[in-house]
């Protein structure tokens, strides 16, 4: 049977991904162990006790344990899911708040925030690859862990364990459009093109046939209140038509930042005005009281709550890939995977976010149409960001980092730059050995 070892098990979306476990019916999924650090043993052991619940509600069976023996768990897997937030929550909290300081974006992913995120996060993953190839080459190393997709390049240039990156957005975008169309997501295949967290859906089918053109009016006609946003993190704003009509794609909703970046960092320094306070303030309040439900006995499926983080879904499109790359199905998805030659103005080493075919050997990203000329220049721009920010977090290089925040498109100018830089070294200090 197939064995499962996840890391950051403690995390509160753990319920929803041992619930889509459950749920799959050709994977003989034989184990799942939860792997922690020893700060949030009592996190996962809640997690753990609350799954096991929905395990014995439910018709399937595994083995599920929790352990913070991170060398056992890797050592014993087939499938290695990588879900942790170095930090917590407390050091997303100054990811978000720092640039808003100087009137940048604060954000977990994009941005200076993400930036100061890779920073972290970079060295902790490429330490959990190396121990997994060391242990166990033939696993398989999925990736969650944001900044996705500079993860999973960083994964791809300095280690040789096999690595895919996910995101929830690319589902979500076709349920949302498969909703709205009223046909089943079966039916739908969508071209996506660009990064993680930077795509765009440029052509949408429905049994073969292009349907992008009435997408897009769907997507201009919406009012403002009929909008359902694709991913419940980010702020409900619509797409304005003379936008849809000059880049003719569906924007990722995270294109907002890049684009309406006046506007959402009025709403984010709203935020902190009305005192509801960046994104990870509001997700501290939700998780309370997710955790709260969780440690109710009488809780024994997935609270609704969890609809209100913006990874809901995630569960989806990993067990998909678990499922594709186990038992050999041919299957398009949409990953963060090596480019070769899918998008035309990337070098083929890089990570982006394209379909591509899955099946026992891996992801290989599949040849699209070239970049359009609209969008080349922000995806190449982003790319060069976040490969000095790899070279910046492998190297604890200031310059090279520093370099990274002025190619950011967030980030207005070198005096700023080298501000929240200082500002993201200093808070960070326990978390960067590296510099
Ligand atoms: P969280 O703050 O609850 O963290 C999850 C767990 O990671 C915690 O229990 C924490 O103790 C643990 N952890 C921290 N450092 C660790 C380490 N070195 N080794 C093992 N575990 C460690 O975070 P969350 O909100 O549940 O999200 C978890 C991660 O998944 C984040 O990186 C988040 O961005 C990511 N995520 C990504 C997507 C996507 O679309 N790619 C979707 C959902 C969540
Ligand atoms: C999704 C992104 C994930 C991210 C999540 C944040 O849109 O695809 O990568 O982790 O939002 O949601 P949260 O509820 O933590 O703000
Ligand atoms: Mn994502
Ligand atoms: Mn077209």
């Amino acid at each position: 049977g197939i064995r499962i070892a996840v890391i950051g098990g403690g995390s509160s979306y753990t319920p929803e991904l041992i619930s889509g476990l459950l749920d799959v019916d050709d994977l003989a999924i034989e184990q799942v162990t939860l792997v922690d650090i020893p700060e949030g043993r009592d996190k996962m052991e809640i997690i753990r006790a609350f799954c096991q619940r929905l395990i014995d509600h439910s018709n399937k069976k595994f083995i599920l344990q929790a352990t913070c023996n991170r060398h056992q768990a890797l050592a014993d897997a087939d499938f290695v899911l990588s879900q942790f937030r170095v930090g917590g929550l407390n050091a997303r909290a100054r990811d978000e708040s720092i640039p808003l300081k100087y009137g940048v974006i604060g954000q977990e992913t994009v941005g200076a925030g993400g930036f100061a995120s890779a920073l972290r996060t970079i060295p902790v993953a490429l330490e959990l690859a190396r121990e997994l190839e060391e242990l166990n080459p033939a696993a398989w190393l999925i990736n969650f862990t944001n900044p996705s997709g500079m993860i999973t390049e960083a994964l791809l240039r300095y280690q040789g364990i096999r690595t895919i990156g996910l995101c929830n957005v690319p589902i979500t975008i076709e349920r949302t459009i498969a909703e709205a169309l009223h046909v089943s997501p079966d039916v739908i295949s969508i071209d996506f093109l660009g990064l993680n967290h930077l795509s765009f859906a440029r052509h949408v089918y429905v049994q073969g046939k292009d349907i992008t053109p009435l997408v897009l009016e769907f997507l201009k006609n919406m009012s403002q209140e009929a909008v359902k946003n694709s991913v419940a993190n980010i702020p409900k704003e619509t797409w304005a038509p003379y936008l849809l009509d000059a880049v003719p794609m569906i924007p990722n909703p995270y294109l907002q930042y890049y684009w309406n970046t006046d506007v959402m960092l009025r709403k984010q320094l709203a935020d902190i005005e009305n005192g509801k306070g960046t994104r990870a303030i509001q997700v501290m309040a939700i998780e309370a009281e997710l955790f709260k439900q969780y440690q109710n006995p009488q809780q024994v499926t997935l609270p609704e709550l969890l609809m209100q983080r913006g990874g809901a879904y995630y569960s989806t499109v990993a067990v998909m890939l678990m499922e594709s790359l186990a038992l050999n199905k041919r299957r398009e998805m949409v990953v963060n995977v090596k480019n070769d030659q899918a998008l035309d103005v990337l070098p083929a080493d890089s990570v982006v976010e394209v379909p591509a075919v899955i099946d026992g050997r891996g992801a290989r990203a599949i040849t699209m149409e070239p970049v359009p000329l609209e969008v080349k220049g922000l995806i190449q721009q982003v790319k060069a960001y976040e490969q000095l920010t790899i070279e910046a977090a492998v190297e604890g290089h200031r310059g090279k980092a520093l370099a990274a925040l002025l190619t950011n498109p967030l980030v207005p100018s070198s005096e700023i730059a080298h501000k929240i830089l200082d500002d993201i070294l200093r808070e960070n200090a326990a978390y960067l050995p590296q510099f």
